[in-house]
């Protein structure tokens, strides 16, 4: 059976775990030190637990670290059920009715007005960065936050995709024409069923070390990384803007209510290739400096009017800011299948392809 923490929360350009799995597979040994420094939702480091592997995790987004930290540091499930139990007590509904009357327009059409006081709670409750209860609760919440709720009562808004938030002006345009209205959803009983529905998976038999914070930064991490193995996807080139894509999760975890582009990452959506190889080449400097020797780095990567050839040259080329010595050891392409998000986002495909390339450093 599919380990079912995998699925906690989607994210857009998320990694299928078999495509996680098979490199740990052929390039590591039990013991060695997997790293991701764009994580995500966190496939490469939960996926490296699974298979007795040591975990690093990095990623910008507070998603992303929410996540990822949540299925890589796992409490017991009686710890997650007895603060659930706590914060339900807690709760007094019109205590909220201020603060939900005084968010905009999107939010009365997004959420029933009940569901809404329960997350506003929640929101302010949980101390998702400091206790890994509270992180487990708060994940669990950010993969319910929304999706396609007429097929299934673990979303909590009305119809929208999974995978990103659609922006306000267009999801208030699209619930308006189509006469959907949010469903009642009780927040506290969807975390039970989700938590009894994940814990069904074991959790991994050791921890990660997840950070949050610029991927450059990496190099700083105290006690020093010595990773053998590297299995990362950077943002792609002028493909999609995470901050924008993850903005109602983004507000949960404490940020504005509406999408804000460029408060935490200037690296999310870079449009020119001179700035997207700057960024690869700033990775390749850290990884550089993390790296142990013999070591092997797996990046997937693509972009928009970017062919394979030069995707390939791009990352050769780059490698020269590691100060190692780095070979191209082997390469794929895959295209892009389906859309993730179709019916919400109509428009041109952009990207038809992404390549897979294996290093070795040493
Ligand atoms: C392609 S996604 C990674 C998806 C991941 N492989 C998964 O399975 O979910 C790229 C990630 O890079 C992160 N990111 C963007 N700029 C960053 C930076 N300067 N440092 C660290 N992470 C960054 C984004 O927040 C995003 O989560």
């Amino acid at each position: 059976m599919r380990n079912r923490f995998h699925s906690l929360c989607p994210y857009f350009a998320m990694f299928p775990e078999s495509f996680v799995e098979r490199w740990i597979h052929e390039l590591t040994q039990p013991g060695d030190t997997v790293l991701d420094p764009f994580c995500g939702r966190g496939t490469t480091p939960y996926q490296a637990l699974l298979m007795g592997r040591q975990a690093v995790a990095n990623d910008i987004n507070p998603v992303a670290y929410c996540i990822t930290r949540a299925k890589t540091n796992p409490p017991s499930l009686s710890a997650v059920r007895r603060r659930v139990t706590l914060l339900e007590k807690c709760y007094v509904s019109h205590d909220w009715d201020l603060d939900a009357a005084s968010l905009p327009e999107f939010f009365s059409f997004a959420y029933h007005g009940e569901t809404l006081r329960q997350l506003l709670f929640l929101r302010r409750q949980l101390k998702w960065g400091g206790s890994n209860v509270d992180c487990m609760v708060a994940a669990v919440v950010l993969g319910a936050l929304h999706g396609e709720s007429h097929r299934s009562p673990s979303y909590l808004s009305n119809r929208m995709p999974r995978t990103i938030s659609t922006k306000p002006a267009y999801s208030v345009r699209y619930w308006r024409e189509r006469q959907l209205v949010a469903p009642q959803r009780n927040v506290f009983a969807v975390l039970r069923r989700q938590l009894a529905y994940r814990y069904v998976s074991q959790i991994p038999p050791a921890t990660a070390t997840v950070r949050l914070g610029d991927m450059r930064e990496l190099h700083r991490i105290r006690p020093k990384i010595r990773a053998h193995c590297v299995i990362t996807s950077p943002p792609y080139l002028d493909i999609t803007n995470f901050e924008e894509d993850q903005w109602l999760r983004l507000w949960f975890l404490g940020g504005p209510p509406r999408p804000a582009p460029g408060r935490i990452s200037r690296d999310d959506r870079l449009e020119t290739p001179d700035r997207y190889w700057r960024l690869v080449a700033d990775m390749w400097r850290v990884l550089g400096q993390v790296l142990g020797e013999g070591s092997r780095v797996v990046v997937r990567i693509g972009g928009k009017n970017l062919r394979p050839k030069q995707i390939i040259e791009g990352l050769e080329g780059t490698a020269v800011f590691s100060t190692r010595t780095v070979r191209l050891i082997s390469h794929e392409e895959s295209p892009i299948r389906k859309r993730q998000t179709p019916s919400f986002r109509p428009g041109p495909v952009g990207l038809a392809y992404e390549v897979d390339c294996v290093f070795s450093v040493a």
